[in-house]
This record gives C-alpha cells, structure tokens and sequence, in this order.
C-alpha cells in the first residue's frame, strides 16, 4: 500500500482532530502518502482533496470540530453518488481509506468495501457513544463532561432559588450520556429512551426529596426519551406537584472544545490501529476499545449490534438521590 485517504464524516466530535493527526503521522512514518478529503463522502464524491504532510496537522490535538470539515450527505446513499466517489479514489490512487465517524458514516464506509472494492476501515467517533463494537466512541467522554460543566453551574443557580431544572443532554435515540453526566452530576432523576419514563413516580420522589429537604433537584433528559421533550416534561410536572422549574436545552455546545486527555488518547491509539490493518491488508474493520485493549471487529457489528446502556448507572444515581 502506498497511499491512503481520510475523512470525518457526519456530526463532529471532539477528538476527531488528534484522529486525523494519528493517521497522517502513523502513515507518513510508516511511509505511505496521505489524501485529506474534505467534508466527508459529499467532498469525496466532489473531489474536494488534498494531500496532508506531518506540518498539516500541526497544532490540532488539543482542537474540537474537525480540520477535514464534515457533512451529512444524502446524495452519497445513491449508487450515483457512491460511484462519483469511487472515480476520485480510482483517479488519485488511493489504495485503502479511513472513514472516522458514527455509525451512519461507518455504514457509508461499508458500502464503499463491499459494493465497490475500496478497503475500508472505520474509526468509531462519536458524541452519542452508541456504536457498537467499542467501549467508548471518540468524543463521548468530552461531551460528558461538557454537560457536567453545564449541570454544575446550574446546580449553583438551582439551589440559590429552590428551583427544579430539567437539563436536556444529546444523544439521538441512546441515553449514555445523559446517565453518565447525570450520574457524575448527582442527578436525582434521569431520564433515558431505554428506561421507561413514569412520570408519576417521577413527580412523587421529587416531592419526597423536597419534604426531606432538598433545596433542588435536577433532571436530566436524554433528548431521544419518550416522555415528550424537556419543555414537555416541565409542563408536566409544575401542574402536577407545582414545583417551579426552568429547562435548560444544551444542544451543539456538548459537541465543540478541547478534547479531554481519554479522548485523545483513545484517537490516537484508534487512528493508528487503523493505518496498521490497512498496511496489514485488513479490510471491513473497525477498531475499538474493549475492555482497555484496542480490537478490531467486523465493521457491519457498529449497526447491527446494538449497543446497550448500563442500567445500574441509573440505579445507582437513585441509591444516591435519597
Ligand atoms: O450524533 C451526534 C448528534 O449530536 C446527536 O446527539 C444529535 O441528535 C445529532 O447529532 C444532531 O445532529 P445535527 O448536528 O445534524 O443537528
């Protein structure tokens, strides 16, 4: 193999940069040239290239976002798109890619090995940590503690007013992150897709706490539980045990800054891992953390396992909510 590209593709996450910085100076040592294609498959699909030097990642480890851009493309499900991107890698002679994203990204990723003969690798980078096939998804322990930052502060606010704040954390359709930034927060509830939510029980230990004393409480909602979103849920329960109560929505800001230490590391161990199986002739991989040891699993596993949630992080935020 003489020359691999790279690309970030749908939603960012804070670590994808020291990813990128991994690939490019693990191949460059190993001396293969590296193709930085932008904006994901939409710039492979556009030829939106260009080659990447040790100097080009330079400075970037400690950045969020994504150097390479990202997007969501549509147009790159069809065969048409998908054969667009196929004549950039033929015409620039690119012998094996790295596909750094989530599981949508991944599947693109797949689609290109098995239908097109492209050998691919993936890197499971995401806020949502919803990826099979890893312990941890790039990203998803510096979003937890963004959202922590967050609940903190609030906490300062919550108790100064004897207020209820009901915090809404990212997620799509999983809860790892609103259980781990709930449980880190001292939540007294959390709410998650993969728990049903009674929102009678619910109101009832938030009533009890305050009868014991407690001058706030805390919810946090993942954005993809079943209750009705957080407005919804405040709506609720100020008419039904007239607690006075503020929702605070924290959206794209768990996807920006500085990767903490953990997500550095686990890129640059997973950017690497990556240039070694292609360099190996491994193929329709992703590589992961399991169990603190990097491993490779077939890349179809990040979809079509799904990834389940540790309940007993919920049960314990109740043990600690008494
Ligand atoms: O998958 C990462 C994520 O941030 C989800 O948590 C969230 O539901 C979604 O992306 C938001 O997507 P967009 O940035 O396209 O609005």
């Amino acid at each position: 193999m003489r020359k691999i590209g790279v690309l970030t593709s749908g939603g960012d996450s804070p670590g994808m940069n020291p990813c990128i910085r991994a690939v490019v100076r693990k191949a460059i040592y190993e001396g293969l040239e590296v193709m930085g294609i932008k904006r994901g498959f939409r710039g492979l699909m556009e030829g939106d290239v260009e080659e990447l030097h040790a100097h080009s990642v330079s400075g970037i480890i400690h950045q969020g976002g994504t150097i390479l851009k990202t997007a969501r493309a549509e147009s790159f499900k069809t065969k048409e798109g998908q054969g667009r991107a196929v004549k950039t890698i033929k015409k620039l002679g690119i012998e094996g890619l790295i596909v750094i994203g989530g599981d949508g990204s991944l599947r693109g990723a797949y689609t290109l090995d098995r239908d097109w003969d492209i050998p691919v690798i993936g890197v499971p980078a995401s806020i949502d940590n919803d990826i099979a096939g890893t312990d941890f998804s790039i990203g998803f322990l510096t979003a937890v503690n963004t959202a922590l930052e967050a609940i903190d502060r609030i906490r300062d606010t919550a108790t100064s007013h004897n207020r209820l704040f009901i915090i809404e954390v990212m997620g799509r359709s999983s809860g790892f992150i609103a259980l781990w930034a709930g449980l880190a927060g001292g939540a007294e509830d959390i709410l998650i897709p993969e728990r049903k939510t009674d929102l009678d029980e619910v109101c009832r230990k938030l009533e009890e706490g305050r009868l014991r004393g407690k001058s706030s409480s805390i919810l946090v909602v993942a954005e993809g539980d079943e209750a009705g979103g957080a407005f919804e849920i405040a709506k609720r329960i100020e008419k039904k045990i007239g607690y006075e109560t503020r929702v605070v929505v924290l959206g794209h800001l768990q996807r920006g800054g500085s990767p903490v230490a953990l997500d550095r590391i686990l890129a640059t161990k997973l950017g690497t891992s990556a240039v070694e199986l292609l360099i190996k002739g491994e193929r329709r991989k992703m590589v992961g953390l399991i169990s603190n040891q990097i491993k490779a699993s077939p890349i179809e596993y990040a979809w079509k396992e799904k990834k389940k949630v540790d309940l007993s992080f919920y049960d314990l935020s109740q043990v600690m909510a008494i």
